[in-house]
């Protein structure tokens, strides 16, 4: 049955109280003008910026206060049926719920209060009488429609498009499964992609409905990464933190909040994805990559529920270390995505927040210029950490590290000069030299020197040289939000 049938017999078999599901509102309230048609009902749409109004009339005096707006519901005699839009934060008023309560269980032939959310919240005190509702993906004439209008918008812009009534159905059957705002996206992407838009074109809109369906790499088992936390040089200040926290998770104390993760920040190259690779090892538990960017790239629209169903998955796999790189990158919020990244920013944070079973959250995040505020906020995470570029001490760890673990031992090398000389350097611009040096002498059949690392070292210009307004940049934005590493 398609979305405007399913509502028509729920209207008509008086459901007092509807609480529907949906992201795409105008879409809604289209399909409810279109059920109610037919039964001769008229809609009423109650919004906190405009009050209740009947369709094609001006709103009613102060019905702003969703208390009035309900009692006027709760005075109507006449059928109608009354949506109260982004229904969600009224409910939290007591009153509110109660005389949601009272207009439900007092039913009159034809009057139906339906709230709308993009999640709707049902208070316990409604939950018996409030009946749950989704609107599906648009069915094959909705999709039909949506392909004519945009053809012949094309069409009056200029562009040639060749489209028989036959090849209409076949794009709008193309697109079945998607929301009509995502099939619309698409339409035009591809119109605009290639300038004219015809039989030829089908397949690409199947094609671009794959790739928003596809659930698959969301979420990743990452391979025990050989190394522990052992392997970081420096930060001790956070290998300290985490240490303390992991003790406390361990002791079994219900007194102790479990912990529920991190967010890295700094400098590129200085050991923020090393920590969350090593991290699990360490503490002897699976890590799962979340790739945020796959998540915005797949999921337009349909992709709450998605990202939903990915943490479901994370909590039923628990215990487990969740790693997030760059987490700025799925939930950076442009204004040019219909707000989609900001809707799975909720998403995320509300489940940061609340989520329960032993997941602990590695984020790491290179642009905090690009970080909505939301995320940085007391509760979201336990404490936010800036990794800065190594001081000595830690280049020394850094240096010794990446020597030993390729058979050099440190000892034989003039670990200070180097040190001296590497001021400025990140851990992984370091790696680099050791690294290039090994590759040298091993070339000409020689042992490592401290001329020939030294000589890779001056070789190379380290990011913090080439460009040190970016790092003074993050450095000050730090100094602010974050704790040192
Ligand atoms: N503190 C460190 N100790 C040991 N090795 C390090 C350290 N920092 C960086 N490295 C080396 O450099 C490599 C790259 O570092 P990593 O990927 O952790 O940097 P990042 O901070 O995540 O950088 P980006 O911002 O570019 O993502 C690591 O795999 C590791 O070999
Ligand atoms: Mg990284």
């Amino acid at each position: 049955m398609d979305n405007a049938a399913d509502l028509r017999v729920l209207l008509a078999s008086h459901y007092p109280l509807l609480f529907v599901e949906t992201e795409e509102e105008p879409r809604f309230l289209a399909t409810l003008r279109e059920a109610t048609r037919q039964l001769d009902i008229p809609v009423w749409v109650w919004s906190a910026s405009t009050g209740l109004a009947k369709e094609g009339y001006e709103p009613q005096y102060q019905t702003v206060d969703p208390r009035r707006a309900l009692g006027f519901v709760a005075d109507t005699t006449a059928p109608g049926a009354f949506v109260f839009a982004d229904a969600n934060p009224m409910l939290d008023d007591p009153v509110v719920v109660r005389r949601i309560k009272e207009i439900a269980q007092s039913p009159q032939a034809g009057r139906t209060l339906i709230l709308t959310a993009t999640r709707p919240t049902v208070p316990d005190s409604l939950a018996g009488i409030a009946h749950r509702w989704k609107l599906r993906p648009p069915g094959p004439d909705e999709l039909l429609h949506l392909v004519r209008r945009t053809v012949r918008d094309l069409a009056d812009r200029g562009f040639p498009v060749t489209l028989s009534t036959a090849d209409m159905r076949a794009a709008a059957d193309a697109l079945r499964g998607i929301t009509l705002a995502e099939a619309e996206r698409l339409l035009q992407r591809r119109i605009l992609e290639n300038g004219a838009f015809g039989p030829d074109d089908v397949p690409a809109l199947r094609a671009g409905k794959a790739e928003i369906l596809n659930t698959d790499g969301i979420l990743e088992l990452v391979e025990a990464h050989a190394g522990t936390l052992d392997e970081v040089g420096g930060l001790d200040g956070l290998k300290t933190w985490l240490r303390i926290r992991r003790l406390a998770m361990q002791s079994g104390n219900p007194a102790i909040e479990p912990p529920r993760g991190i967010l890295l920040t700094g400098v590129p190259g200085c050991g923020k994805s090393l920590v969350a690779k090593t991290l699990a090892q360490t503490w002897g538990l699976p890590l799962v990559l979340l790739d945020p960017s796959r998540l915005y790239g797949k999921y337009v629209g349909e992709s709450e529920s998605r990202l939903e169903a990915a943490l479901a998955t994370l909590e039923a796999m628990a215990p487990l270390v969740l790693w997030i790189d760059e987490i700025e990158k799925g939930f950076a919020t442009g204004d040019l995505d219909g707000g989609v990244a900001r809707r799975l920013l909720g998403t995320f944070l509300r489940w940061l927040q609340e989520h329960a079973g032993e997941v602990f959250i590695v984020a790491t995040a290179n642009d905090v210029s690009a970080l909505p505020p939301e995320l940085l906020r007391k509760g979201r995470f336990d404490e936010v950490f800036f990794v800065d570029l190594p001081g000595p001490d830690a280049r020394r760890d850094i240096l010794e590290v990446h020597l030993a673990k390729r058979g050099v031992d440190p000892a034989t090398l003039d670990l200070d000069r180097i040190v001296g000389d590497t001021n400025g350097y990140s851990g992984a611009e370091l790696e680099t030299a050791v690294v290039g040096a090994l590759y040298r002498a091993a070339a000409t059949d020689q042992p490592v020197t401290t001329e020939r690392l030294l000589e890779e070292v001056h070789g190379t210009v380290p990011l913090s040289r080439a460009r040190p307004e970016a790092v003074t940049a993050m450095r000050s934005w730090a100094s602010a939000r974050a704790v040192p590493a």
